[in-house]
Order: structure tokens, then C-alpha cells, then sequence
């Protein structure tokens, strides 16, 4: 039957933290209460550890449609990625279309959602891919449970794409009818095409040079002014630069848009390609210290919503390639929280924010039922940490196939150490029980 959880230290309005019991009844958390106020048969001494509810990754890129693929399962699929997911206190994850193949109908739903049903050691949503032609397919995956859609106005890695002004047109206006949640890949087809042309034969000396602010600048205004007309709740992933956080700030006070940023445009920028070359390329590109800095400030002032990953788990092999030829992106779904918890803890921001930007903001922004809440009711998904323990980024340790990190040499503190996932014990200093991963559904 239950049990319950004692001397947990939770994270409360105004970073206030306190100590509370847990009482887990099921799959889901029956009370959350003084110390002494329960008994139950069975009692976890979490020692004053800090514990948060599982973290949704609203953005992650664990490349398995479902459909048997040598080459990419030596990189990543749902079981290897749902674990390294654990092993950064993720909870839930939303998996993105641009599988191969891609996620774009309801066959391919249906057949990516019943693989990772089987694999998944945590639980799941799946975005439905729009591409320039499968506006009617659309409705159907979102009855067969996808969590969102995805458009990509800019290409990146895959080939979906939707670059026709009409085409985008009509998935914000399908986007408005049906009211899903849009997220969007603002960066311009034609601005990365243009640029792309122009230093393909001359030396290249930064990511950010051949795929400028500019492209998502565009992009995102592009996306506020198709938000204007058509009203359709919209959610711009991975916000690089300061001048996209000024125009959606300005944006949300009066439409439907929610900004999600990447721990690595917090963290890293052009000075990264320096050491880390074409392992740090990805779309879209980091970009300099200002832009670091106005991120930091929207954290801090809560016009970021939400901080996603973007997990790509191309390989080291990959990224050894030429800068033409060496995919964009790279992990991140196991430092996130590290991360981010290390940052607080050096006052860059606090536990309440990582708490809300991490947890419960997209839970609630992609409508999930009792998933980021530490509160009566909602799933006993728990993550334990233990603040006092410091621990340094090593490629081997990654769970992640892809086997490395562009944070390795890194110590940081905030590392889960014990992660619950419905009442069942799914995670416990690197051991993974499981796999016991749902498909999560929507409100
Ligand atoms: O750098 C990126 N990599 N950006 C994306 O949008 C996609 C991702 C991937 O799937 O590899
Ligand atoms: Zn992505």
C-alpha cells in the first residue's frame, strides 16, 4: 500500500523551504503535512534532502519513431534516453516528430507510441510533426494522444520543414480551432538560407555567424504577428537572443505565448566554439555574453516560462566532423538540473524559479493532468537531492548512448540521487528500475 516519505525538504512560495512528511498512497500523493502527522507502514527518511516533483523536459529529441533503425539505436532510443531522462529527474519527457521517419501521421504516431509505451523508463508525451502537407493528419494525432505539435520554420536536423508562408498560416489557424499547443522552431528559411549561400565557401569562424540573431529575430516576429491574428496558444522554443526576449515579453502581455530557453543559451556562448568547436553547434547557435545575460534577467524576472533541453544525442564522431558536416545539437537532458540547481545555489537565481520553470510551468502550460506539483493529488513522481553533494560532468557517466556532455570537467551539485515515478521507485544512484514508463495524457 502507501508509504511515506519523511523529512523532505520542498521548495514553497518565496523560496521558502520546508520540512514536510509525504504520504504516497498509490500512484499518487495523498498528503503533504507536518512532520508526525501520518503513519505508515512503510517510512523513506529523506534526511532533510531536497525534493522536488518530477521535472517535465518539454522538449527532447530521443529520435525513436519505433521503426527498427541500427544506426540510430548506437546513438540513442526511448529506453537508453528515458533513463538518462531519470538520471537528470525527469519525470516526464515530450518527445519531438523529427524522427526517421518523422512523426507527421497517425500511422507513425501510433507506432512511435506503442514502441515507447513498451521501452520508456519514464513517462512520455509526443509532439505531432506539421509539415508542409499533413494538415489533415493534424486532428488525428491529437485524438490518438499526441501532447503538441511541432513546426519547424527553420530547418534543422530531419527534414521537417514548413516553409511556406500558406501552410504556416493554416496550422495557426488549425492551432486556434482545435486549441493545441503549438510550439515553434522560430528561426527564417530564408535568412539560414541566405546566410548559408553566403559562407559556404569562406572560412567559418562562428555557428552564430552563419546562422545570426537575425534569422530567429524574424522568425519570432513572424510567429507574434501570426499569434496576433489567429490567437492559438504558442510556445517558442529555445529563445537565444536578447532582442527575441524583448519582443516576447512585449508579446505576452496580451497573447497566448510561452518562451521556453535552454540551460546552454544560459551558459554557453561563441567563446564556447573556441574549445569546444562543432560540439557546441546547434540551432540555434549560442550566441554571445549580452544575450546570456538578458536570458538570465527573463529568468529572473519570469518572462521565461519554461527551460527545455533540446537533447540531441549525436555522438562525439559526429561532432569530430567539418563544420558543414557536423550535425547541430547535443545532449543535455541529464545536467539540466545540476545545472540549474548549481546556479541557485550561487545565487544566479533561485530554487523557486528552477523549481517553476523546470516542473510545474510546463506541466501546466502543456495541460498535464496532476504531473509538477508536490501537492495532494497530483503524481507521487519525486526526485530527491541531496545539496551537499558535489559531483563532477564525465562523458562515461552520461547515461545518454551519445555518451558525452559539452558541461564535462563541470562540478556541480543537484544531482538526483533517488527518483519516484508514480509511487514506484524508478531510479536510485545510477540503478534504473523499470521500465515502467506511460504515454501521459492531456487535460
Ligand atoms: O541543433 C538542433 N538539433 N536543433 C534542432 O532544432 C534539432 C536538433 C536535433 O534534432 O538534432
Ligand atoms: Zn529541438
Amino acid at each position: 500500500m502507501g508509504f511515506l516519505i519523511t523529512n523532505a525538504r520542498i521548495i514553497e512560495k518565496n523560496n521558502v523551504l520546508r520540512i514536510v512528511e509525504i504520504l504516497v498512497e498509490d500512484e499518487s500523493i495523498a498528503a503533504v503535512s507536518e512532520t508526525g502527522t501520518h503513519q505508515a507502514k512503510e517510512t523513506i527518511d529523506a534526511k532533510n534532502m531536497l525534493v522536488l516533483p518530477g521535472l517535465v523536459d518539454p522538449h527532447v529529441h530521443f529520435r525513436d519513431s519505433g521503426v527498427p533503425n541500427v544506426a540510430q539505436k548506437a546513438k540513442e532510443d526511448f529506453s537508453s534516453g528515458s533513463k538518462a531522462a531519470l538520471a537528470g529527474g525527469v519525470t516526464v519527457a515530450l518527445d519531438m516528430p523529427n524522427t526517421v521517419p518523422p512523426t507527421v501521421s497517425v500511422q507513425d504516431y501510433k507506432t512511435k507510441a506503442a514502441n515507447a509505451s513498451k521501452t520508456s523508463y519514464c513517462d512520455f508525451g509526443l509532439y505531432a510533426g506539421a509539415s508542409n502537407d499533413n494538415l489533415n493528419e493534424i486532428p488525428k494525432m491529437l485524438d490518438a494522444g499526441a501532447i503538441a505539435v511541432k513546426l519547424f520554420m527553420g530547418s534543422s536536423t530531419g527534414n521537417l520543414l514548413v516553409d511556406s508562408a500558406e501552410a504556416q498560416e493554416k496550422i495557426f489557424a488549425l492551432g486556434a480551432e482545435l486549441n493545441f499547443i503549438l510550439a515553434v522552431h522560430a528561426e527564417d528559411e530564408e535568412c539560414i538560407r541566405f546566410h548559408a549561400d553566403f559562407y559556404n565557401d569562406k572560412k567559418i569562424r562562428s555557428h552564430n555567424e552563419v546562422r545570426p540573431a537575425k534569422c530567429a529575430e524574424t522568425a519570432v516576429s513572424n510567429v507574434i504577428d501570426l499569434v496576433r491574428k489567429h490567437n492559438n496558444p504558442t510556445y517558442i522554443l529555445h529563445v537565444s537572443t536578447a532582442k527575441e526576449v524583448e519582443l516576447i515579453r512585449s508579446a505576452k502581455k496580451t497573447l497566448p505565448v510561452f518562451m521556453e530557453v535552454t540551460p546552454h543559451h544560459l551558459f554557453l556562448n561563441e567563446s564556447d566554439e573556441e574549445t569546444q568547436k562543432n560540439r557546441v553547434k546547434i540551432n540555434p547557435p549560442v550566441r554571445t555574453e549580452k544575450d546570456n545575460e538578458a536570458l538570465w534577467i527573463a529568468l529572473n524576472n519570469c518572462t521565461v516560462d519554461a527551460i527545455g533541453t533540446d537533447h540531441a544525442p549525436h555522438t562525439l564522431d559526429e561532432k569530430r566532423k567539418p563544420y558543414w558536416e557536423a550535425p547541430s545539437g547535443f545532449p543535455g537532458i541529464e545536467t539540466r538540473l545540476p545545472l540549474m540547481i548549481t546556479a541557485a545555489l550561487e545565487h544566479r537565481t533561485t530554487l523557486e524559479i528552477v523549481q517553476r520553470t523546470c516542473c510545474q510551468n510546463p506541466a501546466t502550460i502543456f495541460r498535464l493532468p496532476n504531473k509538477g506539483f508536490i501537492a495532494k493529488g497530483y503524481d507521487a513522481d519525486l526526485v530527491f537531492v541531496d545539496l551537499s553533494e558535489e559531483r563532477r560532468v564525465e562523458d562515461e557517466k552520461m547515461f545518454s548512448r551519445s555518451k558525452w556532455s559539452p558541461y564535462a570537467g563541470k562540478n556541480l551539485r543537484g544531482w538526483p540521487s533517488l527518483v519516484y515515478l508514480r509511487g514506484r521507485k524508478v531510479y536510485e544512484h545510477g540503478t534504473f528500475f523499470g521500465p515502467f514508463g506511460k504515454e501521459v495524457t492531456k487535460n
